[in-house]
C-alpha cells in the first residue's frame, strides 16, 4: 500500500467554497451537504454492510472511499467534500467507549455520571496517536481527490460532545447534561476546557494532515437558552477559532477558512458572526434576511433548505429551493447548504435536483 504524504497535493480546480467564505467575487454560490456521505447512498451501504460504523472510521482507505462517493457521484453539483468521521472520536480520544448501534445511534455504555466520573478521563491525550487515523484519512483523500473540490475538516463543539458524555447518546430533553450545568458550574467548564484543547489540537492537526477548510458542529446549541450559550458555548466556540488561528500562524502555516454551526441557536447570531468565524451556518428556521441583519454582512452564510423538503417531490424541491437561493441575494456571501445533515431515507435523485436547481439559480442570479 501507498503511504501518502501532506505534500505536493494536486492543485484545487474549484476553489468556490473558499472564494465564498472570504467574501471574494463568485459567479455563483457554491454547495455542498451535511453527511453527504452517508445512509442515503446505496454504495454507503455496500460498505458498510462488511464493516462498523467506527472500524470505517479508523480504516483510513475505507474513510477515503466513502467521502468520495458522492463526489463521483454527483461530480460537477458538488463544489467540497467533507471527510468522512465523526464528532464522537474526541469522546473516545479522552477515554470514553462509543458504540453506534443501528437504529439507535451512538451509545456510550458508561457515561458520565458525576464529576468524580473525571478519574476514567485520560489525563493528557496524545491527539496524534489517538487520532492520527483521521490525518491519514485527510491526507489520502486530498491525493485521491485530485483537486476537483476541497475538503472539510471538523469536530463537535465542546457543549455538544459534553452533553453526549453526559446523556450517553442521543436525548429528548438533555436534563442529565443540563443538570450539570446548574449543578456542577465549575466541574462543567473543567470538562469544557478540557475538550476544547483536545479540539484545537485535533482541528490545527487536520490542517496539516491536508484540510481546507474547517467546521465546528454545536448541534446542541439549541437546547441552550442565551444566557447559558454565552456562558457554557461561545467561549470555548471563540477559543477554537482564535487559537487554532493563532496556532497555524505562529507555525507559519496558512490559515483556512473557518465555519461554525450552531444549530437552533438563532438568537446567537449577532455574536457568532463576531466570533473570529469566516461563515455562520443556519439552520432552516432561521430566514436569510434575518440572519443578514443580524450578522451585519461580516460572515459569510451557509444553508439552509429544511432537509425535509428532499421528501417533496421535484416541483417542490426546485420551487422551495430557489426561494431560498433568492433570499439570500446575489451580492451576498453564501454557501448553500441544507439547514442540517440529509436523512438517510432520501432518495438520491431528490438531492440531485436540489444541487441542480441551486448552481442554476444561483448562477442566473449573479448574471
Ligand atoms: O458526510 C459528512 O457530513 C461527514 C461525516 C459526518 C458523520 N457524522 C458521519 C456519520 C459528520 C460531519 C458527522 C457529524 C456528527 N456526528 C454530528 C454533527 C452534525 C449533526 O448531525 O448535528 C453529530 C451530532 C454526530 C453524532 C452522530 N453520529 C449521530 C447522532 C449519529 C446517528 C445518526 C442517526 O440518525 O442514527 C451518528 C452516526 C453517523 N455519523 C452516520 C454517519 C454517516 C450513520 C451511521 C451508520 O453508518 O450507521
Amino acid at each position: 500500500m501507498t503511504t501518502y504524504k501532506a505534500e505536493n497535493f494536486p492543485a484545487l480546480q474549484n476553489d468556490l467554497v473558499l472564494r465564498a467564505s472570504r467574501g471574494e467575487k463568485i459567479e455563483r454560490a457554491p454547495v455542498w451537504i451535511m453527511r453527504q456521505a452517508g445512509r442515503y447512498l446505496p454504495e454507503f451501504h455496500e460498505i458498510r454492510k462488511d464493516h462498523s460504523f467506527f472500524e470505517v472510521c479508523r480504516t483510513p482507505e475505507l474513510a477515503c472511499q466513502l467521502t468520495l462517493q458522492p463526489i463521483d457521484r454527483y461530480g460537477k453539483l458538488l463544489d467540497a467534500s467533507i471527510i468522512f468521521s465523526d464528532i464522537l472520536v474526541i469522546p473516545q480520544a479522552m477515554g470514553l467507549e462509543v458504540l453506534m448501534v443501528p437504529g439507535k445511534g451512538p451509545v456510550f455504555p458508561a457515561p458520565l455520571e458525576t464529576p468524580a466520573d473525571f478519574s476514567r478521563l485520560t489525563e493528557n491525550v496524545d491527539v496524534e496517536k489517538e487520532l492520527g487515523y483521521v490525518y491519514q484519512a485527510i491526507t489520502l483523500t486530498r491525493h485521491r481527490l485530485e483537486g476537483r473540490v476541497p475538503l472539510y475538516g471538523f469536530i463537535g463543539a465542546p457543549w455538544t460532545l459534553m452533553a453526549y458524555m453526559i446523556e450517553g447518546g442521543g436525548s429528548k430533553t438533555l436534563h442529565k447534561a443540563k443538570g450539570w450545568l446548574w449543578k456542577y458550574p465549575k466541574e462543567s467548564h473543567a470538562l469544557l476546557q478540557r475538550i476544547t484543547d483536545i479540539a484545537i489540537e485535533f482541528l490545527v492537526g487536520q490542517v496539516k494532515a491536508g484540510a481546507q477548510m474547517l467546521q465546528v458542529f454545536e448541534s446542541w446549541g439549541g437546547e441552550l437558552s442565551p444566557d447559558a450559550f454565552k456562558e457554557f458555548s461561545l467561549p470555548y466556540i471563540r477559543q477554537i477559532s482564535n487559537k487554532v488561528k493563532g496556532r497555524l500562524t505562529s507555525e507559519g502555516l496558512d490559515l483556512v477558512p473557518m465555519t461554525i454551526f450552531a444549530k437552533g441557536s438563532w438568537y446567537a447570531l449577532e455574536d457568532l458572526s463576531e466570533s473570529n468565524y469566516e461563515v455562520v451556518s443556519l439552520d432552516w428556521t432561521i430566514d436569510p434576511a434575518y440572519a443578514r441583519k443580524m450578522t451585519n454582512d461580516k460572515v459569510a452564510l451557509q444553508g439552509n433548505m429544511d432537509p425535509t423538503v428532499l421528501y417533496g417531490g421535484e416541483d417542490a424541491i426546485r420551487t422551495i429551493a430557489t426561494k431560498m437561493v433568492h433570499a439570500f441575494g446575489k451580492d451576498s456571501k453564501h454557501i448553500v447548504n441544507l439547514g442540517h445533515g440529509i436523512l438517510p431515507t432520501v432518495d438520491p435523485e431528490a438531492l440531485k435536483v436540489y444541487l441542480e436547481t441551486v448552481q442554476k439559480v444561483s448562477a442566473e442570479i449573479r448574471k
